[in-house]
């Protein structure tokens, strides 16, 4: 509550405890006044009983009833200070019905939950009775249940943040607790069931015994973790960490402790994760949202940002449809596509405008299997709507025995990123300004059909973005073709990510298909020209300037701009869709030449 602060947010607290008023009045008392109420409580103790005298235990408990009572108040009225509301139930948290009843008298959804009830009861299996057992099992995952329940009765599927409070005994075991081991492991396991099914974000938070406060006080717990070597963690510390989970997120299960000693028999400890702003969070928990962003290892918000993709052809079916003698190469306009998601990540107002200074270098190459790479986005400069974020493909060297030693560049672009507004007229107006003046390509029939492309290129069919060449164009000083493109699901085969072959749609933001099919396209010119097949090694800019509809034919054309000494070709690039609307511009894209073409794949068109 207090970090958020005058959020009128209603926390509903549970306990067994049974409220005393009279302590709601006690709660700016002294620790002497608590000591005098204290001795005539056991006055009155005295006097009721027919003996006369009452043991310490029986006054102990007598007088907790009335400290957590008036701790409870404490609470409440700290709740209410910070300007959000508090209501405190005494119910039995296993209790499924008072619980539901509970979710439905609220009058409004439960929006967030945090599962703390627990019990332990540390003694080895064979000395502990079954209902102990039982108990502590049942507080925290029937108590779990229940409070889900409470969630459905208020009107709501799930709730939208959950949190339970779990243990290192969960995580690592621990001797004389494998009741309570096994409850919180089972926390833990639902939290993560709960992220990736439903829209909520669940964490388990597995806690170390606390200092000062809880469970871990009583007893000799302290002197057994100090043998062990397990730190203790504050109070504090604790309300910081789950602060900074239940507003950031990150990962599902967290580990809330300092060194675990003993208990860490395997030394597992590894860095701990990053913590995301949550709707950056949010985001990438979408498999489907940012496919190329299996995880974010280093943020400065809207400044920079480094993420991280394993390649492998399970994952990413289009590499083997993109391989050249055997060997899956990453295309060079996935690496955009790449470049574009960790951009939008860094700066999620804006949409992809385009790409400037692309320069394609090393390919990424999946020799041995899955190949680990890394995308670093940092914005460059600002100006108006528009935003220029450096982009930078990168992979680690490493020698045979696996050490990294160094890292290798791949690729590198400028993404032109554009503020999401209502109104986009005056951005659309420049970038159509902007497009090469290279005519529409006239709608028509095939002159030849796709797989005469495909005869001469070595994609397969989850590549194949050319439709086929409709004809020459232009001259001989700016030859050019025109064709079809084709859009992702339009393609010979369209499980391009292992996700589309479970049923999942994949969204990209870069249109890479379209920009593939203008490789291709100007790739074809350069090869009846010059007899070279060639790669692309860089676009002096592009644009988007839309997505087209999904049954839209596109068509394409682009023209050799120049051919230089070296082998090198200059392409400007058009993707036009129905009513030749404008989809996708490339300027400057430089092809070179590979290889020569057989004799027999040789043609000629007519211009
Ligand atoms: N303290 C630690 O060192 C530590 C370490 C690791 C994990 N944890 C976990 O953190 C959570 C809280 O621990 P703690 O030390 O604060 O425990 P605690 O001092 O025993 O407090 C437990 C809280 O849960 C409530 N509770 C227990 N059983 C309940 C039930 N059946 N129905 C409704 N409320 C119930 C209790 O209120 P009433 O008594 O009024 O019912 C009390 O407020 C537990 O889940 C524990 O497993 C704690």
């Amino acid at each position: 509550a207090g970090a958020s602060l005058n959020a009128g947010a209603h926390f509903e607290l549970l306990g067994r405890s049974k409220l005393i008023e009279t302590t709601s009045s006690w709660i700016d008392w002294s620790e002497s006044q608590l000591e005098q109420e204290k001795n005539a409580l056991r006055e009155r103790l005295i006097g009721a009983s027919e003996s006369g005298k009452v043991t310490m235990v029986e006054w102990n408990n007598a007088w907790q009833k009335f400290t957590r009572s008036r701790d409870v108040y404490l609470t409440l009225d700290a709740i209410e200070q910070t300007g959000n509301h508090a209501t405190y139930h005494s119910v039995d948290v296993m209790d499924q019905s008072a619980l539901q009843e509970l979710g439905s008298s609220l009058g409004r959804p439960i929006t967030g939950l945090v599962h703390g009830a627990g019990l332990e009861d540390s003694k080895l299996v064979a000395d502990k009775g079954y209902e102990v057992f039982d108990r502590v099992v049942r507080v925290k995952v029937d108590g779990w249940r229940a409070l889900l329940s409470a969630v459905v009765a208020s009107g709501r599927e799930v709730p939208e943040f959950a949190c339970c409070f779990t243990s290192v005994a969960g995580r690592f075991g621990n001797g004389g607790q494998t009741d309570y081991a096994a409850a919180n492991s089972v926390l833990d396991a639902e939290m993560a069931r709960l992220t990736a099914t439903t829209d909520c974000r669940a964490v388990a938070i597995g806690w170390t015994g606390w200092r000062d406060v809880g469970m871990a006080t009583r007893g000799s717990i302290e002197a057994v973790f100090e043998a062990a070597g397990i730190e203790t963690l504050a109070v504090q510390d604790g309300v910081s960490i789950f602060v900074a989970e239940a507003l950031q997120g990150g990962k599902r299960r967290v580990l809330g402790c300092g060194s675990l000693g003993q208990m860490d028999t395997f030394s597992s400890f590894r860095e701990a994760p990053l913590k995301l702003p949550p709707q950056m969070a949010a985001t990438i928990a979408d498999p489907s949202r940012f496919p190329f962003v299996d995880k974010v290892l280093s943020l400065d918000e809207g400044v920079r940002l480094m993420t991280q993709t394993t390649l492998s052809t399970e994952d990413h079916p289009f590499l083997l449809d993109h391989a050249i003698e055997g060997v899956p190469y990453h295309p060079g306009v996935m690496a955009l596509e790449m470049f574009a998601q960790t951009s939008l990540l860094l700066q999620p107002t804006a949409c992809l405008a385009g790409f400037e200074e692309v320069s394609f270098g090393l390919p990424v190459k999946l020799i041995k299997g899955p190949m680990t790479v890394r995308v670093e986005a940092v914005v460059e400069r600002t100006k108006d709507d528009m935003m220029w974020v450096r982009c930078r493909l990168i992979s680690d060297l490493a020698n045979s025995k696996g050490e990294v030693f160094g890292e290798r560049e791949h690729h590198e672009a400028l993404v032109r990123l554009v503020e999401k507004r209502e109104d986009l007229r005056p951005f659309l107006h420049r970038e159509v300004e902007a497009l090469p003046s290279i005519g529409t390509p006239p709608v028509g029939s095939l002159l030849h059909p796709a797989s005469f492309i495909y005869d001469r290129y070595f994609h397969g069919p989850r590549f194949q973005s050319h439709g086929g060449v409709l004809g020459g164009v232009g001259d001989a000083d700016q030859p050019g073709i025109d064709g079809l493109a084709l859009m992702r699901h339009q393609l010979p085969a369209t499980d391009q990510f292992a996700l589309e072959q479970h049923g999942e749609s994949v969204l990209l933001e870069a249109l890479p298909m379209l920009i593939e099919a203008g490789f291709q396209n100007a790739g074809l010119v350069a090869m009846e020209v010059l007899g070279y097949s060639s790669l692309p090694v860089g676009i002096a800019w592009s644009t988007m300037l839309r997505v087209p509809e999904a049954e839209e034919a596109l068509r394409l054309r682009s023209l050799q701009t120049e051919a230089l000494d070296d082998g090198t070709t200059v392409h400007d690039v058009l993707v036009v869709g129905e009513d030749d609307a404008p989809v996708l511009a490339l300027k400057g894209l430089r092809l070179k030449a590979m290889a020569n073409v057989d004799e027999d794949q040789r043609f000629a068109l007519e211009r």
